[in-house]
């Protein structure tokens, strides 16, 4: 015998049987799920969506309505309409999407967004880099000088991060935050972070000797800091752009490490997360250290450089 209810979760809102004759929609409201649902069920406003976090295959294929307006929308694999989905067998998990109409505006604009990335985990490594001195050295130059001397050097460390494969996820007007590994293995993007790193010091090195010197009498040093970790990755559409944003513990541990190569001395510093997977790990010392914010302390290597040019006030 067909078994005509299933199971059904609503992440944050509510469990219970579904019959498989109703869609989810409409066995939602019957519980007072607040569902939103504009078009009242008939495939016309997608702000019935919901996220898929379990039991795909135990869902009702895609009709031709709700077709239509996923590809009008260009909504991804993962995202359903409540009202056009049924459960068929099995339990699911979902999330509703829009939560008011306060959202609307977050989802509906993104057929605008034709690679819509609404949110997913993933373990990446990021880098953190800082340019050391930077507000005395902004204090003694010109407003252009500083300007130009960070567009050169960004510049240039954008070629490396591109060729690296790294995506910069914020700038801070001295700083860099950049993660790698959403298309790669984590051993890879493990690798491509710590040769982007050496790449970048390498590259600063020469612009020290053949540009900042030479026409400015400055030597640029900068501090980098890596480590590898699960985040939450997804998109903000800001000005109708869509910016991605990484964010989660890991993040908050890299850029802390990245802030330690000041106290440590030394211009690229990684965890043990990241060391262990490296293949032939560079020369490193290595240094157990508290740091603010993160309750563990973490062992560290110091893969860098001690700084030259000149030392933190
Ligand atoms: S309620 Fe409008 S598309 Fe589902």
């Amino acid at each position: 015998m067909v078994k005509s209810y299933h199971h059904i979760n609503l992440v944050n809102d509510a469990s219970f049987l579904i019959n498989s004759k109703e869609s989810i929609l409409e066995a939602s409201l019957k519980k007072n799920v607040p569902f939103c649902c504009e078009c009242g069920g008939k495939a016309r406003c997608s702000t019935c969506r919901i996220l898929i976090v379990k039991g795909e295959e135990n869902l009702s294929e895609i009709n031709a309505a709700e077709a239509k307006l996923r590809t009008y929308f260009e909504l991804p694999k993962n995202v359903r309409l409540a009202c056009q989905t049924y459960v068929k067998s099995g339990s699911v998990k979902i999330k509703r999407i829009m939560n008011d109409e306060s959202d609307y505006p977050l989802y509906l604009r993104n057929k605008l967004n034709k690679n819509e990335n609404i949110g997913r985990e993933l373990r990446l490594c990021l880098l953190f880099l800082d340019v050391r001195n930077f507000t005395p050295f902004a204090e003694q130059h010109l407003a252009f000088d500083v300007i130009h001397i960070i567009r050169k050097l960004f510049f240039n460390f954008e070629k490396i991060i591109r060729q690296f494969e790294g995506k910069i996820i914020e700038t801070n007007g001295d700083g860099l935050y950049v993660a790698f590994g959403f298309e790669k293995t984590t051993k890879a993007s493990v690798l491509d972070t710590v040769n982007c790193g050496f790449a970048i010091l390498k590259e600063l090195k020469r612009l020290n000797t053949e540009y900042f010197q030479r026409y400015f009498n400055e030597e640029i040093e900068v501090g980098i800091g890596a480590h590898l970790g699960k985040v939450a990755t997804g998109d903000l559409l800001l000005e109708n752009r869509p910016h991605q944003i990484v964010m989660g513990y890991a993040v908050n541990v890299a850029a802390r490490i990245q802030e330690l190569t000041k106290k440590l001395d030394n211009s690229f510093v990684i965890s043990e997360a990241v060391y262990e997977l490296l293949d032939v790990p560079p020369e490193a010392e290595v240094s157990s250290e508290k740091m603010k914010g993160v309750k563990e302390a973490f062992i560290l290597y110091k893969i860098g450089e001690h700084f030259q040019y000149k030392k933190e006030k």
